[in-house]
């Protein structure tokens, strides 16, 4: 496969083709994602729950991305790297901005990840001015979970969808390639999609979008908590805790090492 690039995304939103991404946030996942057809991975701050066991994204770091960063882009995927921007990296000022994107570009992001809409649109043109393509994220913005209350779905109230229509319109403006929406109505997904040239990438907000996207742990049932919106589509939990019980019984029931696993001088 070839390298994909912000040019494949717009031209998929164009073509009607799905765009297809996961989160992934180590060497052996994005490993095996090199050997898939997936469009893009996201190194997301949702790491810092899924792997890092944080009780919320506000405890990422810009080191705890990078590290993560590093070993996806060591698999060399032909896949979109799309890096989170953790919070506080680019709330005070553009220059912040720019100069943590920058990092995570040159750490071998294809593009970064932020969330907001209007109130972002300084930081999304200075960032995308310094040559780094910039994904939007709306709708429910984890980040955001004290101000918006917990992590409830958006887009309920009619103020509330013009809202996000607005934020979709000021993301594409500032020259976002494309926007993540998050929990909200699919109709209001559907609408927003509809309003912008740029593809929308969806994560609970239904089928009328230009992509999906899942949390990589969720899909593999090794997420303590599966949102609604997310599908288990293999039970890795499950798989892994019966393959370590095997490992203790053939250990204590003296099956394990075999005779393939070792070397004796007397034999
Ligand atoms: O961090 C993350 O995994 C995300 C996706 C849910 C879009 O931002
Ligand atoms: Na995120």
């Amino acid at each position: 496969m070839e390298k994909v690039t912000i040019r494949d995304f717009l031209k998929k939103k164009e073509k009607k083709e799905k765009i297809i991404m996961l989160t992934a946030y180590d060497y052996p996942s994005a490993k095996i994602i090199s050997q898939t057809n997936l469009d893009g991975i996201l190194v997301g701050d949702s790491l810092g729950m899924v792997v890092l066991g944080k009780e919320n994204t506000l405890k990422v770091t810009m080191r705890d991305m990078l590290i993560h960063l590093d070993a996806v882009v060591k698999a060399k995927p032909p896949q979109l790297i799309v890096a989170d921007m953790p919070f506080l990296s680019y709330e005070t000022s553009t220059k912040d901005a720019v100069k943590n994107a920058g990092l995570l570009a040159r750490h071998g992001a294809d593009a970064v990840k932020l969330e907001g809409g209007e109130e972002v649109r300084d930081v999304v043109r200075a960032i995308v001015r310094a040559g780094i393509p910039v994904m939007g994220h709306i709708g429910l913005t984890p980040q955001r979970f004290l101000r918006i209350g917990g992590y409830r779905i958006l887009g309920k109230r009619e103020k509330e969808e013009e809202q996000l229509v607005k934020d979709a319109k000021a993301l594409e403006e500032a020259g976002a390639f494309s926007i993540v929406i998050e929990n909200t109505y699919s109709d209001v997904a559907k609408k927003i999609t509809e309003s912008i040239n740029i593809p929308t990438i969806c994560i609970g907000a239904g089928p009328y979008c230009d992509g999906q996207i899942l949390v990589i742990h969720d899909l593999l049932g090794l997420s303590d908590f599966t949102p609604y919106f997310a599908k288990k589509y293999i039970d890795l939990r499950g798989l892994i805790r019966r393959a370590i019980e095997d490992y203790i019984s053939e250990v204590k029931e003296g099956r394990f090492p075999g005779k393939e696993h070792y070397k004796s001088r007397d034999s």
